[in-house]
């Protein structure tokens, strides 16, 4: 993994911390490698820490080491595996100190805690390697520059002929100066121009330049401007082909510093890693002839491996006339597995260190060493994460492991309900994270949540079971790279321990209600009744009460709603129902039914108003469902309901109308209507409910509401009054009673009373009121004694000096029914007995008879008039009662008298 240098390197993440094991004694290791040094910081003991690199010279000035310093200077800072540091310096590094045969680098490293590297720790490392002996020509390809280094030789001819004048140079070019080691200038052979640049300027443009007595050095970055992409044999090299004069004495030399590297040559088929690299490249060979391999040698880490290690690990190293190739297999030892994240997806990249060190002679050069690093990287490889879950139901804990990860990976916080957090955090949550080690550096993460964490989601699944769903979002960085990325957690654990809601009903005379408990399932399901989902809105639109107290919701339902269905129950019952279903909030499915029922009397269904009017209410019962209740009629199937909804029919109506019969006895009359339904065209009826009103004298009478085919229920019929009055009028003109406030009436002997029965209610046409017997007595109580008889059996009291006369009654604005009166006159003589007045005080009394007018003149029975051989007949079979008047007072006065 290629990092050029960064100025603070952070090393380690966020919180963990002790996990890494290198064998190393100390923070830093050191390693010789041919021309090139290693230091290697171990990870453990900089863990958690800010670094900053320096580099120390011999005169004890640190030199802070950043990018283009490091590529000037020689030196690499890579992260390894398992992100450990390593820093590299090349021999011939700016601040080496070489000496027999050994160089030697001084590095400071700085650790702090903070980024701004306050309160920081100091540590000083110095390391020494030996090198030699030096190849008149060496180049280094490092990951982040070339380094080029040629021996400096005066040809014996110009020795001769230099003599040891001690001539000052710098007067003749000042722009040579003594220190810079008789370097005067570069000059770069692009294709187009030749460029020449001073020592100082070179500098400048991130060039090291460098002389000692016996060699001359060139560095290049890889991103230096004059760099040339050639190719050779299809790899491309990154080129620099320059001069650089030099004095020596008085006389310039120059010298050819042409340094090239691969930059690419890699394939991945096969899972092996073939690199490739062509041996004698042009821009090394110009002009050069007689090659001769000396030595062909690789390794991984820059360490040189042996043939037989090699074969060990299966690599693969040919030499062969035009190139050199190594194959690697993938995952073969020396390299390692790193994380890496590509569009968000978590992924491997196996990465090796190789390098190749390839001697050669020639008749230019004698002998070149060429040493190249490469750090070789392959292809993103999607990889996947294992997602475990253990239930602990003892504990009711959901134990989940995710992974395993590579030891570049941590995870740094978790995501619950849409709430990013760090993991300690995540403990208020409930959820405890731990890690797990395995012996070969991977590693898995554990998460234990509760069962009853508020962010686990429960479902209801079937029967008792309940879902638990854990939807947590872990976050993981890779180091060095931090790259992020997420992984969803999503585990579902099934219980068995899900409650269902439970219902209890119940009814009171008006309403059906509801009581349904809640569960542990049911946050979600809402009440409908069939399709319809039931609202605070529909239920005060259908006036029904719907309460929720969080551990119970209660519904109540009138007794005639649209939504209670109806059954006929035995036969003088109906039993009305009301079903409510839970459905899912979300995904509308059916849940839980529950219904109550309850057998209705229904004599709530009908009402007979003292007036005659009938309000009858017919039911449409389960099964009658293409019943149209708009449709049903009564007998007379002009009487059409007055009020229609989806299940109900109401028909209000007198008892005269819509072909209503009626049925006497001695204390009840009794009506009887039917309502009936009929198809088109069909004078049978398919459904038919037959309805009785009764008007009872005493009111104890019970009348039967039946009915035919469907449904079968009867109801408890309705009462009605049997309504009469006894009033007395003024005069014979029958125009003006006598007011309440008048009584007691005042008469003379001389003068006469005006009588008049009537049957009040029920104003029925054809109800014939008849008179039986009328009498008076001095006192309240009909039954009182003595007893003065006006009437008997509806006749004149023969006995009387003085006869009732009766009236006729006809047709008036106020007699709408005059069959419902009858009109007498009594002459107040009647009560005079001996001309001694017989009482002061009197009280009149009737009893009567209802019968059929004429249109039933079968009716027999029915005493209509006067007709004393039959009177006894109709006291048993129709309906009779009592009137009285107020009292009357008799005066004499004589001179009124007839
Ligand atoms: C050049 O090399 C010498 C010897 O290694 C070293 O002392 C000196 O500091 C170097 N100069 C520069 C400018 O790098
Ligand atoms: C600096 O480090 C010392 C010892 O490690 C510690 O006692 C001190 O509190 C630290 N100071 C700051 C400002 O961090
Ligand atoms: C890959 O392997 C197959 C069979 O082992 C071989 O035929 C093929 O040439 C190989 N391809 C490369 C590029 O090595
Ligand atoms: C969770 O699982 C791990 C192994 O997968 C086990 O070591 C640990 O004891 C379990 N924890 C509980 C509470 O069951
Ligand atoms: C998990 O949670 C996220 C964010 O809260 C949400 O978008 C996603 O739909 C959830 N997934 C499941 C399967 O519940
Ligand atoms: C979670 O981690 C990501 C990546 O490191 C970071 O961007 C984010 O701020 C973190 N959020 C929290 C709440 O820690
Ligand atoms: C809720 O209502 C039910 C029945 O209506 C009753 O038994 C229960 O005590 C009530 N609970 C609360 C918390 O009011
Ligand atoms: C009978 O009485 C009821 C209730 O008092 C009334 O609504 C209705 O209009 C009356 N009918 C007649 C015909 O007077
Ligand atoms: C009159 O008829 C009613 C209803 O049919 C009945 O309940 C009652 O017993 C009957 N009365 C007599 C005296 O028959």
């Amino acid at each position: 993994m290629e990092l050029n240098l960064v100025q603070r390197l952070l090393l380690i993440g966020i919180f963990f911390s002790g996990v890494w094991t290198q064998e190393t004694s100390g923070p830093m290791s050191l390693a010789c490698l041919g021309n090139l040094l290693r230091i290697t910081l171990s990870a453990e003991y900089f863990e958690d820490k800010y670094l900053s690199l320096f580099v120390i010279d011999q005169s004890g000035t640190a030199w802070e080491v950043d990018e283009a310093m490091a590529a000037r200077c020689g030196y690499a800072v890579t992260y390894t595996t398992w992100r450990s540091i390593e820093f590299r310096a090349s021999a011939l590094s700016c601040h080496s100190h070489l000496e027999k045969g050994v160089f030697t680098v001084t590095i400071q490293i700085k650790a702090s805690p903070t980024p701004d590297m306050s309160n920081a720790t100091t540590h000083l490392k110095s390391a020494s390697c030996h090198y030699g002996p030096w190849s008149p020509r060496e180049l280094v390809c490092e990951s982040n520059y070339m380094e080029v280094s040629v021996r400096r030789e005066v040809p014996q001819t110009i020795k001769d002929f230099i003599q040891d004048e001690s001539e000052d140079w710098t007067l003749v070019f000042p722009e040579a100066k003594a220190e810079e080691a008789s370097i005067w200038q570069i000059v770069f052979h692009q294709p187009e121009e030749k460029r020449a640049l001073l020592v100082s300027n070179a500098w400048s443009a991130g060039y090291g330049l460098n002389a000692t007595d016996s060699r001359v050095l060139l560095r290049v970055p890889y991103t230096a401007a004059q760099i040339q992409l050639v190719e050779d044999q299809g790899i491309t090299f990154s080129v620099l082909r320059s001069s650089i004069f030099y004095k020596h004495q008085w006389v310039i030399l120059m010298l050819d510093t042409a340094v090239a590297c691969p930059v690419d040559g890699v394939d991945y088929t096969n899972k092996t890693i073939t690199w490739t690299v062509p041996k004698y490249i042009p821009p090394l060979s110009a002009g050069v002839t007689g090659f001769k391999d000396v030595l062909v040698e690789a390794g991984v880490d820059l360490r040189k491996l042996s043939a037989k290690e090699m074969a060990s690990r299966k690599y693969v190293l040919l030499n062969e006339l035009k190139v050199i190739t190594m194959k690697i297999p993938i995952g073969a030892e020396g390299g390692c597995y790193k994380t890496s994240v590509s569009n968000g997806q978590l992924g491997v990249k196996y990465t090796i260190n190789l390098f190749l060190e390839h001697q050669w002679e020639d008749n230019k050069w004698r002998r070149t060493k060429h040493t190249i690093i490469k750090e070789i990287e392959t292809l993103f490889e999607q990889t996947e994460v294992a997602i475990t879950n253990n239930l602990n139901l003892s504990v009711r804990l959901m134990n989940v492991t995710v992974g395993t990860f590579l030891p570049d990976v941590e995870l740094v916080n978790l995501t619950i309900e849409g709430i990013a957090m760090a993991i300690p955090e995540a403990v208020q949550h409930g959820y405890l994270i731990h890690r797990t080690r395995y012996a070969n550096g991977s590693k898995a993460y554990v998460m234990e949540v509760p069962l009853d964490a508020p962010s686990v989601r429960k479902e209801y699944m079937r029967e008792d079971m309940r879902a638990y769903t854990l939807n947590v979002t872990l976050t993981f960085i890779t180091y060095p790279s931090r790259e992020t990325f997420v992984i969803p957690v999503i585990v579902l654990s099934a219980v068995k321990d899900a409650v269902l809601p439970s219902a209890r009903g119940f009814c009171d005379g008006r309403n059906l209600h509801l009581i349904i408990t809640h569960g542990n399932v049911d946050q979600n399901w809402l009440p409908f009744i069939s399709d319809w989902h039931l609202t605070q809105e529909v239920a005060q639109k259908y006036n029904y009460i719907l309460r929720d107290n969080g551990t119970h919701l209660a519904i109540s339902v009138p007794f005639l709603s649209p939504h209670v269905s109806y059954e006929g129950f035995h036969t003088s019952a109906i039993k009305a129902s009301f079903y409510l279903t839970l459905k899912d909030a979300i995904t509308l499915a059916q849940r839980r039914d529950f219904s109550v029922s309850c057998i209705f009397s229904p004599s709530e269904l009908i009402e007979c108003l003292p007036n005659g009017t009938v309000i009858i209410t017919a039911i449409k019962l389960v099964g009658g469902e293409d019943l149209d209740t708009a449709l049903l009629v009564l007998r007379d199937r002009q009487c059409k309901p007055s009020l229609v909804t989806e299940k109900t029919a109401t028909f209000k109506f007198n008892v005269n109308t819509c072909g209503t019969s009626r049925k006497f006895n001695s204390t009840t009359m009794t009506y009887e209507n039917e309502v009936l339904y009929f198809r088109p065209g069909n004078d049978t009826p398919i459904y038919q409910l037959k309805f009785l009103c009764s008007y009872a004298v005493k009111q104890n009478a019970d009348v039967q509401y039946e009915s035919k085919k469907n449904p079968p229920p009867t109801i408890k019929p309705g009462f009605g009054c049997l309504a009469l009055s006894l009033k007395i009028f003024k005069e014979k003109s029958y125009s003006e009673p006598y007011q309440e406030s008048e009584y007691p009436v005042v008469k003379y002997l001389s003068e006469a009373l005006y009588f008049e029965v009537e049957l009040l209610q029920p104003k029925d046409q054809r109800l014939d009121l008849n008179l039986d017997d009328c009498w008076a007595t001095n006192s309240q109580s009909q039954d009182s004694l003595p007893q003065w008889h006006i009437l008997r059996h509806g006749c004149e009291n023969n006995k009387d000096s003085y006869k009732a006369v009766f009236h006729q009654v006809n047709y008036s604005l106020r007699v709408k029914f005059p069959q419902h009166l009858k009109r007498f006159e009594v002459r107040m003589f009647s009560f005079v007995q001996d001309t001694s007045l017989l009482q002061e005080q009197l009280y009149f009394h009737c009893s009567v008879v209802i019968c059929n007018t004429k249109q039933q003149p079968l009716d027999i029975f029915c005493p209509r008039r006067c007709n004393p051989g039959k009177h006894r007949f109709g006291h048993s079979a129709h309906p009779h009662g009592q009137v009285s008047s107020g009292p009357v007072l008799v005066r004499k006065k004589h001179n009124k008298e007839r």
